[in-house]
C-alpha cells in the first residue's frame, strides 16, 4: 500500500472540484510531544513503532488559504514571501499536494502564515501538514471526521497527525499494515494552569532531517530496544498526571521521556545531538533551579531548543531566569 491508495481509500467517492468555496481556509496548531513518537515501522506511511502524546500550542501554529491556481504550477508564500518552488520546504509540500490532485492536473496556490520557525524542532511541519489537510477538505467540501484528518496530515508528517486538534492528544500507533487504525485523538481534560515556555537557542533549519535521525536510530541505535517499553511506561504516567492534574508527575515524566529518546539517537552511529552549548548550558540552569525548589522541566525535540513546562503561578519566576521566553497557555 502506498499513500495514494490511503489518501483513496479514505476519500472514497469524494471529489477534487470546488463546491460552495473557491477558497479553503483553516488554522492548525503546532504540538510538542510530551511523550515522543520515534522511530517507524513503515517509512512510506508514517506508521509508529509506540503511540505518543502531546499538547497542542494554541494559536502558534499555521493558517493556511488555498486555492486552485490559474497557472501550471503550484504557488506557495510563506509569511508574505514567494517560496523558492526548488526549496525542499516547496518539494515537500507539492510532494503532498499531488497525493490530491485530479488526474487533469490541478495546480494550487497556497497562503501559509507560520508563527513558528519552519524545520527547528518545533514542530512547523506538524502544524503546515495538518492545516493542509483541513484546507483541502474545506476548498473540496469534504466533510471528513477528524480521524481521517488525522490519517491524512500523517502522510504528510508523523506528528502532523496529533496537530488537528488542541489541547492533549493521542496518537495510537495501531497494528493495521494500511494504518487505518493508526490516527490521532483528542484526551478531554483542562489544565488552565499550565504554561509551556518555548526558549528558542537557534531558529534555523536543522542539520539532519528528523525522518533521517530516526531511522538511522532504528537501524544503529543498540538503546532502542529498550525505546518502546519507556513508552509504555511514559504513556501510562503521562495519562494518569494528566488525570490527576499531578504536574510534577507530568514534568518528570516528559523530562525523562526526551532525555531517553535523545539518548538513542546519541548511541546511534553516526552518532546524533540536536544539543548545542546553550542547550546544555540551560538545562543545566533548569536543573539547578529545581533543585532550589522551582517547579520547572523541559522537553527537547529534533532541534536545539528547549520546551519548558511549569505552573501559571511560576511565570514570573521563570521570565526572571530566561528572559527570552515565549510563554504559551495551552488551556
Ligand atoms: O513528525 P516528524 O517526522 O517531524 O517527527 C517528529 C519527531 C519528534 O518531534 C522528535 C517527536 C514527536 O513526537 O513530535
Amino acid at each position: 500500500m502506498n499513500k495514494a491508495d490511503v489518501v483513496k481509500s479514505v476519500l472514497g467517492s469524494r471529489s477534487n472540484i470546488p463546491q460552495k468555496n473557491t477558497v479553503g481556509q483553516a488554522f492548525a496548531p503546532t504540538n510538542i510531544a510530551l511523550c515522543k513518537y520515534w522511530g517507524k515501522r513503515n517509512q512510506v506511511l508514517n506508521l509508529p513503532v509506540t503511540s505518543s502524546l502531546s499538547i497542542s500550542l494554541g494559536n502558534k501554529g499555521a493558517s493556511v488559504e488555498l486555492t486552485l491556481s490559474a497557472e501550471k504550477h503550484d504557488v506557495f508564500t510563506l509569511n508574505n514571501e514567494q517560496v523558492d518552488m526548488s526549496s525542499g520546504f516547496a518539494k515537500r509540500l507539492i510532494a503532498f499536494l499531488d497525493l490530491f490532485r485530479t488526474e487533469e492536473k490541478q495546480y494550487f496556490s497556497a497562503v501559509i502564515h507560520s508563527t513558528v520557525p519552519i524545520a527547528a524542532g518545533l514542530a512547523s511541519s506538524a502544524c503546515g501538514f495538518a492545516s493542509i489537510v483541513k484546507a483541502l477538505n474545506d476548498l473540496f467540501g469534504w466533510q471528513l471526521a477528524e480521524r481521517e484528518l488525522s490519517i491524512l496530515a500523517r502522510l504528510g508528517s508523523g506528528s502532523a497527525s496529533r496537530s488537528i486538534w488542541q489541547g492533549f492528544v493521542e496518537w495510537h500507533a495501531g497494528v493495521s499494515a494500511d494504518g487505518m487504525d493508526s490516527f490521532a485523538e483528542p484526551i478531554t481534560s483542562m489544565w488552565s494552569d499550565l504554561r509551556i515556555g518555548l526558549l528558542i537557542m537557534d531558529a534555523g533549519k536543522k542539520a539532519i532531517s528528523s525522518r533521517e535521525a530516526m531511522q538511522r536510530t532504528v537501524e544503529t541505535s543498540s538503546l532502542y530496544t529498550a525505546w518502546p517499553t519507556q513508552v509504555e511506561h511514559d504513556l501510562r504516567l503521562i495519562k494518569e498526571a494528566i488525570q490527576n492534574q499531578d504536574f510534577h508527575l507530568l514534568g518528570q515524566t516528559a523530562e525523562a521521556n526526551a532525555m531517553a529518546m535523545h539518548a538513542t539517537m546519541l548511541s546511534a552511529w553516526p552518532p546524533i545531538t540536536y544539543a548545542l552549548p546553550e542547550t546544555l548550558t540551560t538545562m543545566q540552569t533548569i536543573w539547578r533551579l529545581r533543585k532550589e525548589g522551582l517547579p520547572l522541566y523541559f522537553t527537547q525535540d529534533a532541534g536545539p531548543n528547549l520546551k519548558l513546562l511549569f505552573q501559571a503561578k511560576d511565570e514570573k519566576q521563570v521570565r526572571a531566569a530566561f528572559p527570552s521566553v515565549d510563554i504559551v497557555t495551552p488551556f
